[in-house]
């Protein structure tokens, strides 16, 4: 049954003349907020009519009948819900700012995800037109394209960074881009520029070194069995991990920063965002209706929980909110004692439609990308209290903008958060500032998820799409920035300096003689 209806699905889009590819989308990382991309990228898709075979660890009960999922669950025995503990975070046994740290948990679960039987059996029996795959700072999902013998598309999930780029044109000119994970944006200082510039040094070279020596010891033991098995030539991994066709980026330029960038790097920020907002339940929309002086909303998003927010920082939360002439609707996952009454605790909020709200005025993330894309879709102002990766970057982003403050995450944050959200509520530039970058976000010629659907068919029909890959990729970084130049130059005054010398020396040795001779 389900087979016949494709089969007349298939017919009619043949009729109507536009063409249904077998897409793989690759989205293994057990996190809520890149499920939630990896779903609305997929549905998407299969709203174009296309046929998704997509390696999720959050298996859907009720699939779409284009859909075939590929089960990696096993992931979430490496990462889960708990694996983000804000006290650990806080008392820096999980230093996110550390790039081992990042780098051993994404190799890991890359390797999991590749070893995994599921995986291995898809590698080997799939056949597709094209791929899309997570960049989640490993480049091993390259090798899915020449796997397939089809196009591979890298998914972004953050702001464009050194690291995708590095893959499709090169890394960023640290002279104004910063690592995902510093807390600062340009302009820089002097010690800013020169301490980015080395840590990048550092970092490309352990990409290319140790780093890299790890991912092709993966390449070598999970992927090129299945070339041998398949009869396909083994390519060389240093060949695969830079051959992507195009970046679909969750970015978008009145939310970011604007960073030169390839032509092959597309802007899809905002496609998670459903079109039709969605109405409120009953009792928040009553809540929100009746709010005479607005109301503010607070969640720290999907990964982190306010519930582990230190307890004085709860309860002085708390007590700040009490004070205010203010409605606050809280995401928070358990009950709390002694609720003031303009305090509305919620386990589970309607993000969009509570940002869609007339009379919300304020908005209390953690920072992340999606919260901050959502709130400039809807043009709301935040109060940021970034956890870790790039929401201390997307922190300072809002603030240098002006539509946001950012405060720290302490024992003590609610000191902080009184003085900002008094600011705030004062001073409406913020709020201004917000509605004028959401008329630029929405001022667009084609929606995001039509970007989607566009850049992918284009991929497919021009065979990976060579005419958009960038001239400088395969330019090594001592000849793009004249290092060997400069060698030169260096060389040849050292050794002039030297001739020189050396002819003075002799000059007044035989100088010295004749004095001597007289
Ligand atoms: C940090 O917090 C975690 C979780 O509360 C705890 O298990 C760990 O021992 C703490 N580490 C330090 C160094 O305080
Ligand atoms: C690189 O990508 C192009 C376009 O998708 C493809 O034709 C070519 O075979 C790929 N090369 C390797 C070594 O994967």
């Amino acid at each position: 049954m389900e087979n016949l209806k494709w089969m007349l699905f298939s017919f009619m889009l043949c009729l109507y003349g536009s063409e249904a590819y077998k897409i793989l989308a690759v989205f293994p990382l057990p996190s809520k907020s890149h499920g939630i991309l990896g779903d609305n990228m997929i549905k998407h898709l299969l709203d174009a009519g296309h046929e998704v075979t997509y390696v999720t660890p959050y298996l859907k009960d009720k699939p779409h009948p284009n859909l075939h999922q590929v089960d990696v669950t096993e992931n979430r025995k490496i990462m889960n819900e708990n694996t983000l503990d804000i006290q650990m975070i806080m008392n820096g046994s999980l230093p996110f700012d550390n790039p081992d740290l990042l780098f051993n948990m994404m190799v890991g679960m890359t390797e999991a995800t590749m070893v995994n039987p599921n995986v291995q059996a898809l590698m080997r029996n799939g056949k597709f037109d094209v791929v899309i795959a997570e960049y989640m700072f490993i480049d091993l999902y390259s090798a899915f394209g020449p796997i397939f013998q089809c196009p591979l598309i890298w998914f972004s999930t953050i702001e464009p960074h050194w690291m995708i780029l590095n893959l499709v044109d090169g890394p960023l000119n640290p002279a104004h881009s910063a690592d995902y994970t510093h807390r600062h944006v340009a302009p820089f200082s002097f010690s800013q520029r020169v301490s980015e510039l080395w840590d990048l040094v550092v970092a490309l070279y352990k990409s290319s070194h140790s780093y890299n020596d790890r991912v092709e010891g993966i390449y070598q033991k999970a992927v090129v069995p299945v070339f041998k098995e398949k009869g396909l030539p083994v390519p060389d991994y240093d060949v695969v991990r830079y051959n992507g066709s195009l970046v679909l980026g969750n970015s978008n330029p009145a939310i970011g920063d604007q960073v030169p960038l390839p032509q092959n790097y597309k802007h899809i920020g905002g496609y998670h965002i459903d079109e039709n907002v969605k109405p409120l339940p009953e009792d928040l929309q009553k809540i929100m209706d009746s709010a005479k002086h607005g109301v503010i909303y607070f969640s720290l998003g999907s990964n982190i929980k306010s519930k582990d927010l230190p307890v004085q920082a709860k309860k002085g939360i708390l007590d700040i909110f009490r004070g205010l002439k203010q409605t606050i609707i809280w995401k928070f996952e358990e009950v709390l004692p002694n609720v003031p009454k303009n305090v509305h605790i919620v386990q589970w909020a309607p993000q969009p439609s509570i940002l869609a709200h007339r009379n919300l005025v304020l908005f209390i993330t953690h920072g992340g990308l999606l919260s901050l894309t959502e709130t400039i879709h809807f043009g709301v102002p935040v109060i940021t209290i970034p956890v870790f990766a790039d929401q201390f970057q997307n922190a300072k982003r809002a603030e240098s903008k002006g539509y946001g403050i950012a405060i720290d995450l302490t024992e003590e944050l609610h000191k902080d958060l009184k003085p900002a959200i008094d600011k705030m509520l004062a001073n409406p530039s913020y709020s201004i500032v917000a509605k004028e970058l959401s008329k630029a976000y929405h001022h667009r010629q084609t929606k995001p998820k039509d970007d989607i659907n566009f850049w992918v068919d284009h991929v497919v029909k021009t065979r990976g799409a060579p005419h958009l890959r960038s001239i400088a990729l395969p330019i090594p970084l001592y000849q793009r920035y004249f290092l060997d130049l400069l060698a030169l130059i260096f060389i040849s005054l050292v050794t002039l300096i030297l001739i020189v010398r050396r002819i003075l020396c002799s000059l007044t040795k035989k100088s010295n003689t004749k004095v001597k001779k007289n």
